[in-house]
């Protein structure tokens, strides 16, 4: 069995579809050793839960620095014999004392087709600059903000009665069965 760790700061529905793809078989070599979360009112939570998932809330205000507090993520991935740290909504920028421990082994999804609109609402950008197509993104992370190489990608079509919220719905989709897909290449098989 392959050991990965999941990252999620909010809602946890790419978290959730990953758990689902475990139980149907569909991910057999993959095993979830917990959620780690840096923020206690993470919607997250209550997904691992109902999946009686380990969660380790692990706060950035409670370290002095950044460093400090991915050292004891780090610590927590180390004892739980993590080989691969899935980010879902995690939205925090991986640090060094991460990288360096998992280099090549740290995986994003993002809901634009990147190199465009990496960062913050990348669905209301993509609306507001009237790209027709949009899509979700799987990709290596490195130091920056949604940079590192591109693992793979899906798209579609953006209409002209688009909202975010209809355009967002359409994007999710895709990241559903694009992240299990990447993970059953890449990890699992
Ligand atoms: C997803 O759109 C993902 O691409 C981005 O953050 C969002 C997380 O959604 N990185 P959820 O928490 O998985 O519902």
């Amino acid at each position: 069995m392959k050991k990965i760790a999941i990252f999620a700061s909010g809602n946890g529905s790419n978290f959730e579809k990953i758990m689902e793809n475990i139980q149907v078989g569909f991910l057999d070599q993959i095993e979830v050793t917990s959620l780690i979360t840096d923020k206690r009112e993470a919607f997250a939570i209550e997904r691992a839960r109902r999946f009686r998932l380990p969660v380790h809330i692990i706060e950035p205000n409670q370290f002095e620095s950044k460093a400090s507090y991915e050292a004891q993520i780090l610590k927590t991935l180390q004892r739980e014999e993590v080989e691969w740290v899935i980010l879902a909504g995690y939205m925090r920028l991986i640090g060094p004392t991460l990288l360096n421990a998992y280099e090549g082994k740290i995986l994003n999804i993002h809901p634009s087709l990147l190199p465009s609109f990496p960062g913050k609402n990348a669905i209301g950008q993509a609306l507001e600059y009237g790209c027709r197509v949009s899509g979700a993104t799987v990709h290596f992370v490195d130091s920056g903000m949604d940079t590192g190489k591109i693992i793979d990608q899906m798209s579609c079509p953006i209409y002209e009665t688009d909202t975010i919220d209809t355009l967002q719905l359409r994007v999710q989709n895709l990241e559903y069965e694009l992240y299990p897909r990447v993970i059953k290449k890449l990890i699992n098989d």
